[in-house]
């Protein structure tokens, strides 16, 4: 049942980067959007998927140095992560890439050229910080030092976090680098620069044209009236990204690479398929085009993306979706309260993805509000909605069928006499939930769809089936009941595909016996049979809940809380925040800690602590035992063996598991970032260290 002919459309999620794990925060985009374009595809359109991971800037060459790896080798290694992660909530790309490709590289110079052809790009030196050790430039979020208003020390470049100032890194009073250390130099250099305030015309009439949600266009019409700026998108070597052609050790920042990783993404998925690309890039396209993003992202996607598109004869965008951030529990998201979670650690509780992805949809609308994952509720709606209500209805009709009507449904009842009324409103509702989901209400769409669920299971409580299975002169009322009930199950299911696609094919292949998952169109395609029934769906145990936040405190001291962008997502706010050092102490201090270089003879996990390895170590003649929490960083084989520093005259603590005979030492802000100290080969056990 497409209600027009199908439509073409290619719809993008924002490109996550590739120095960090997928977490909660970012699955309300991913889920947001593979909801809508399963529903597209279930209404028989032409839609295609395409995401990447953006591999591009400095924090992405930091990390794969701090490493000791390539950046290539880092940004392997994240994309396979990343896929894992998205494939665990049912996330279904058509494709999913890399900006580091040959099709991104094209597209990038192609654009940049035609731009310069246009004299859109501008060239001036400017003078930034510039770390002599490290020998680069180092962005505002790499520089450190006392805020010039209210002194606090330890401050970004950019901004501080004790006053909430904002100002520029020469501002700061004695600045540093948080690379290396060491003071900065100022120094000259050339940069690249987008003349955006040349497309300011463009802009405030593409603007009005309709594609930016109406917050969306008040905030452009801000920034309109504020005057556009050049946009810097040059960057000095070293940098990890596409040289500039014709500018050597001139790449392009990250940020402008980006975006047309969308277009690479999807040019690649025309080779693998044979798709025409023009037809869907070439400025006088009928093909729709989507971008589903977060708010913070909004200025790259509203304003520079369409201008660079507009003045490199490419098409712009049909829509651009911003969504909120998450919080959980009301708060921001925070590594210490362990509701910083990773979707890898979600996955790995045994939580059901499902649940998630129901969740997200009750509460996504559409607008760009903030949206809560509040733990309590998320387990309350998720077992009183899909256990309670829209399971409960094959649970308690299933049976009957299966033992007594031979798994047979009487068709002939589709929208005739008994509870007609039910099942006609919600064929009705049909239309409306599309709607709903097609204007990414999903909150509204949910609504419905349980409001059904609630007539259809009231009904079953007012005609009691139990009942009249006891009589068997009553088998007719019985089939008539029971198919009913069933037809209204498989609405629902078809109604819920988009958002619980690996439940619903569960249903439609293996319940209702079809050979393929539901089409929207099988709203009105009654099923004639069932298999017995299988146990569908698990209720949340408030524990499982427990466990997570859990895991995901963490596993050492923990780190101060992230900047606070924590979720705005711009490239070079994604290093690790360097601890502040912590006050002086003196020699004597200091003399009385002793510090030992000691063998790791054993290493094994502890029963019943997750994070805990119990170590047995050799200091050159005595052994100890230490419990330390790097489970998370390493296996006992990698450490068995090793040579490690530990505090010797520590006073035991008597743990949980046992006693605990002093601490190694290890850096790192927790989870797979703990490195045990290792001195090197020639140290024996038992030296003291000075
Ligand atoms: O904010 C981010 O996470 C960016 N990596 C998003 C890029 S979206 C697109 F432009 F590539
Ligand atoms: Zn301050």
């Amino acid at each position: 049942m497409t209600d027009t002919a199908p439509r073409k459309i290619l719809v993008t999620s924002a490109l996550p980067y590739a120095n960090g794990p997928i977490h909660l925060g970012h699955l309300v985009e991913y889920i947001q959007t593979d909801i809508w374009v399963r529903f597209q595809k279930m209404r028989g359109h032409d839609c295609r998927y395409v995401c990447a991971d953006d591999t591009h800037g400095t924090p992405i060459m930091l990390r794969a140095d701090k490493e000791g790896i390539k950046p290539e080798d880092l940004i392997a290694r994240v994309k396979t992560e990343h896929e894992r992660d998205f494939k665990g909530f049912h996330v279904e790309f058509d494709n999913y890439y890399s900006t580091h490709s040959e099709e991104t590289r094209r597209f990038a110079e192609t654009i940049y050229r035609r731009l310069k052809e246009r004299n859109l790009i501008a060239e001036r030196s400017i003078e930034q910080y510039y770390d002599p050790v490290k020998e680069m430039f180092l962005p505002d979020r790499f520089i450190k030092g006392e805020c010039p208003k209210c002194h606090a020390k330890d401050q970004y470049g950019d901004s501080c976090e004790a006053c909430g100032a904002t100002y520029s890194p020469t501002d700061l009073i004695n600045p540093f680098s948080a690379i290396s250390g060491a003071e900065p130099v100022r120094k000259e250099s050339v940069h690249y620069f987008f003349k955006l305030g040349d497309c300011a015309d463009f802009l405030k009439t593409w603007t009005r044209s309709g594609p930016l949600q109406s917050e969306a266009a008040n905030k452009m019409d801000e920034w309109l009236s504020g005057g556009l700026s050049d946009w810097d998108i040059s960057r000095d070597a070293p940098y990890f990204g596409f040289e500039i052609p014709d500018a050597p050790g001139k790449y392009f920042y990250v940020w402008l690479d980006a975006p047309i990783g969308y277009m690479g993404s999807f040019r690649n998925l025309c080779n693998q398929l044979g798709i025409n690309f023009e037809e869907y890039w070439n400025k006088d396209s009928q093909a729709e085009l989507y971008h589903f993003i977060g708010k913070d992202i909004l200025y790259f996607h509203a304003l520079f993306w369409p201008a660079m598109l507009e003045h490199s004869d490419f098409r712009t965008p049909t829509q651009i979706y911003a969504h909120g951030f998450l919080t959980v529990n009301g708060e921001k998201m925070s590594k210490s309260r362990g509701t910083f979670i990773t979707a890898q650690s979600y996955l790995d509780q045994g939580l059901n993805p499902e649940w998630l992805r129901y969740y997200y949809a009750c509460k996504l609308n559409g607008s760009m509000e903030d949206i809560d994952l509040n733990l309590e509720d998320f387990t309350a709606r998720v077992n009183s909605d899909l256990v309670g209500k829209y399971i409960n209805i094959a649970s308690r009709t299933a049976g009957f069928v299966t033992k007594q009507l031979q798994g047979t449904l009487d068709a002939s009842y589709w929208l005739t006499d008994e509870g007609r009324g039910i099942l006609e409103g919600a064929v009705g509702s049909g239309f409306w939930i599309a709607e709903a989901i097609e204007a990414r209400d999903y909150s509204k769409a949910i609504r419905e769809i349980m409001r059904i669920a609630d007539s259809l299971n009231e009904f079953v409580n007012a005609q009691e089936p139990w009942k009249i299975a006891k009589n068997p002169d009553q088998n007719n009322l019985l089939l008539n009941i029971c198919t009913r009930s069933l037809q209204g199950f498989q609405l629902l299911s078809v109604l819920l595909s988009p958002f619980l696609p690996n439940l619903t094919s569960r249903v439609a292949r293996e319940f209702f016996g079809m050979d393929r998952d539901f089409l929207w169109s099988d709203i009105a395609n009654p099923p004639k049979q069932i298999a017995p029934y299988q146990h569908l769906m698990t209720r949340i145990d408030p524990k499982q809940i427990q466990a997570l936040v859990e895991a995901n405190k963490p596993s050492l001291e923990p780190k101060p809380e992230p900047a606070p962008h924590s979720q705005a997502r711009h490239a070079e706010h994604q290093q690790h925040a360097v601890e502040p050092i912590s006050d002086t102490i003196s020699i004597d201090d200091f003399a009385k800690i002793d510090l030992r270089v000691a063998k790791i003879l054993n290493a094994e996990p502890v029963e019943g602590a997750d994070k805990l390895l119990k170590l047995t170590l050799d200091l050159g003649g005595e052994t100890r035992t230490v419990f330390a929490g790097i489970k998370s960083a390493y296996a006992p084989d990698q450490l068995i063996g090793r040579l490690t520093v530990m505090v010797a005259n520590l006073a035991p603590r008597k743990m949980k598991f046992g006693l605990s005979e002093g601490m190694v030492l290890a850096a790192g802000p927790g989870g797979k970032d703990i490195f045990v100290l290792q001195p090197d080969e020639g140290a024996q056990p038992g030296m003291r260290v000075k």
